[in-house]
């Protein structure tokens, strides 16, 4: 059965957003800081980072319960990443999938604080995750933890925060994208073939699809911060420009960053490929990552 990638999409987006609501309510008390914490999960998102963890998951045959904690729990630490990015110490924006921006909603400290409950969340929900062995659940948090903190995404966000105002080198900028952004979206692939238990072959080919899916990510981000349009993308358009952000547009222009994306589509379609995952939704996704309008 050919499965459409959009009703794929829609379908698991419903999947994740019940479950995170469920897991939010379920784990805090009502106020003011569940109210923030459900504000930012209930404007949406794309859900690409579990939807990615699902997909990879299902392509090695495990079933979707065994990753919803993971999944969710991956989100939540997406959701808190981009609270703070938002904040006026940060990139200061005040839109976000397409509502104002938490502290814009709330308040600076309401929004510092909504961050770090989601963060501590993700942890929480994975350790008392009942389809998951001990094993399991001590290995992704490890890795998610090494994804997030001061080796991932929080040092990337430093070095981009470092950046700032400056002209880097290339290679240079690609490190601040494979940590700011890549390393969340591997973790999601990761995690995937881990629950589907690769061997260690496949598993180090999807590692690699991974890092350029990641690379794709951030690089179509930083193009539509250019060429955008606000309502699409929900957020606002030449955040980078006003920051005086490196990027890979204001590096190599947007020939050159679209050029430079698609010699990572095709090292992530061809690391698929080598590590014989016949599943055209993670194909499709690859694709999908590269050309979104949002
Ligand atoms: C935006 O991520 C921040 C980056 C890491 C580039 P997404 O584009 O996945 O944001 P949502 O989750 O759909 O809002
Ligand atoms: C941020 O990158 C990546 C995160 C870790 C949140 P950006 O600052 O480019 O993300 P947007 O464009 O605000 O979503
Ligand atoms: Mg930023
Ligand atoms: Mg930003
Ligand atoms: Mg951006």
């Amino acid at each position: 059965m050919t499965v459409i990638l959009s009703d794929y999409l829609l379908e698991k987006r419903q999947l994740i957003n019940e479950q995170l609501i469920h897991y939010v309510r379920d784990y805090t008390v009502p106020g003011r800081l569940q109210d923030a914490m459900l504000y930012s999960i209930e404007a949406g998102g794309k859900r690409l980072r579990p939807i990615l963890l699902i997909a990879t998951a299902e392509a090695f045959g495990a079933k979707v319960d065994r990753t919803m904690a993971v999944a969710c729990g991956l989100e939540m630490i997406h959701t808190y990443s981009l609270i703070h990015d938002d904040l006026p110490a940060m990139d200061n924006d005040d839109f976000r999938r397409g509502l104002p921006t938490s502290h814009r909603r709330f308040d600076d400290a309401t929004a510092i604080l909504a961050g770090d409950a989601l963060l501590t969340l993700s942890s929480e929900i994975i350790v008392n995750d009942q389809e998951l062995s001990d094993r399991e659940r001590v290995f992704l948090i490890q890795e998610l933890s090494k994804a997030s903190g001061a080796s991932g995404m929080v040092e990337g966000q430093m070095q981009d925060m470092l950046s700032e105002n400056k002209q880097i080198p290339l290679e240079e900028l690609e490190n601040i994208h494979k940590k700011k952004t890549g390393k969340l979206l591997n973790f999601a692939i990761i995690a995937g073939a881990f629950l589907g238990h690769a061997s260690e072959e496949k598993f180090d080919e999807m590692k690699k699809m991974g890092e350029a899916l990641g690379l794709i990510f951030q690089i179509q981000d930083d193009i539509l911060d250019v060429t955008g349009d606000a309502e699409k993308i929900g957020k606002p358009v030449g955040s980078d420009e006003g920051n005086r952000k490196s990027t890979y547009p204001q590096l190599l222009g947007l020939d050159g960053a679209r050029t430079q994306m698609e010699s990572y589509v095709d090292e992530a379609q061809s690391a698929l490929k080598n590590a014989g995952v016949n599943h055209t939704i993670l194909s499709e996704l690859i694709h999908y990552l590269s050309s979104r309008d949002h």
